[in-house]
């Protein structure tokens, strides 16, 4: 009976040095320890033997034995096999890594805040209003009433008899004056949407405006001189320090005498392109000295007070600053487009 225990054990330890896996292991347990196994038949065998305690502790060593070699085989197994998994999935922390997509500023809200910057520099305030506008303030107070053909330009998106889009940021003229209460001089910008019902490569439904108003008493001389200077220093600053202005005589009803003003072409710089028609010259802005109806109407004398104002479109500004051909880009979201203004490294 020794000698077969012996035997058993002998084998066993054999067998279990040519183990490689656990499931190998897993199969050495179940033939050695399983049902059928030779433990098995000898623990079978106890009922007939008649030195049972002795049998029995040569038993359970041989039990002891296997299962104590089983489970340190087990335990190195796993071992190895974590960190051959561990080994496997490596984190190689030297490959680039996934690139982060980064918004930019969009180019209308570029020149929005260059414009802002610019005027802030020189001491204007920047004041809101509504988009959302009554007939008053965007046509009557600035000495367009009912009816008036200038009223004909600029075709609106009427919501009820008394409120529309707005079609001019000059609106905020009126609210300013009326708010500073005819007394307290005005140097103040507004920048914001307006709506036109219009749209082409040039005319968008939505576009954007900055309207400028400057308001003192008669005796400190808010001169023509006073709105040229400053409209040089605004357009060179935006557009390049050799860009030229030009004023041209025209008709706004809320400014008597009213000017035109034109740059200098941003593509030929002059010379003359199929851009400014061969001209030289790109009709930008509008302006004049503030109409004396206007200052009358919104609660400043205009014995004892005067000023300037002017409007331009902020969409038509951008498209000559970054050479945008068409104006619909600037509303279309196209990633492709905006990409092109990422530009954080260079500023
Ligand atoms: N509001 C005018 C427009 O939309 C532009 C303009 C012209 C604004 C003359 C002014 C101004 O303040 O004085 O066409």
């Amino acid at each position: 009976m020794k000698e077969k225990v012996l035997e058993i054990q002998k084998k066993f330890d054999e067998q279990i040095k040519a183990v490689k896996s656990l499931k190998e292991l897993n199969d050495l347990k179940v033939e050695y320890m399983g049902k059928k196994s030779p433990v098995a038949q000898l623990t079978s065998m106890m009922r007939e033997v008649e030195d049972k305690k002795t049998f029995g502790m040569i038993l359970n060593e041989l039990r002891t034995h296997i299962s104590d070699d089983l489970e340190i085989l087990k335990q190195k197994l796993e071992e190895e096999e974590l960190n051959k998994k561990l080994e496997s999935e490596k984190i190689d922390i030297t490959l680039p890594s996934n690139k982060i997509k980064k918004g930019s500023i969009h180019p209308l809200n570029r020149t929005i805040e260059e414009i802002e910057d610019i005027f802030i520099s020189m001491g204007y305030e920047v004041v809101e209003g509504p988009e959302l506008e009554t007939d008053e303030f965007c046509f009557e107070r600035l000495n367009l009433p009912q009816g008036h053909p200038a009223r004909d330009m600029q075709d609106s998106f009427y919501i009820t008899d008394k409120y529309l889009l707005r079609t001019q940021t000059s609106s905020v003229q009126a609210r300013t004056m009326l708010k500073y209460g005819g007394e307290k001089p005005i140097r103040m910008i507004c920048v914001g949407k307006t709506y036109r019902r219009e749209d082409d490569a040039t005319h968008s439904h939505q576009f954007n405006q900055v309207e400028g108003l400057v308001i003192d008493k008669k005796e400190n001389h808010v001169s023509l001189s006073d709105l040229k200077g400053t409209l040089e220093v605004f357009m060179k600053k935006m557009l390049g320090e050799n860009t030229k202005l030009r004023f041209r005589p025209s008709y706004f009803p809320f400014t008597e005498p009213s000017y035109e003003v034109d740059v200098t072409c941003f593509k030929c710089k002059g010379k003359g392109c199929n851009l400014c028609k061969e001209t030289g010259w790109i009709e930008l802005l509008g302006s004049g000295i503030v109409h004396p109806n206007v200052l009358k109407m919104n609660g400043y004398d205009p014995e004892k007070y005067s000023g300037f104002a002017f409007g331009t479109g902020i969409d038509r500004l951008a498209m000559f600053k970054y050479g945008i051909t068409d104006m619909r880009y600037l509303y279309q979201n196209d990633i492709r487009f905006l990409k092109q203004f990422d530009r954080r490294d260079i500023d």
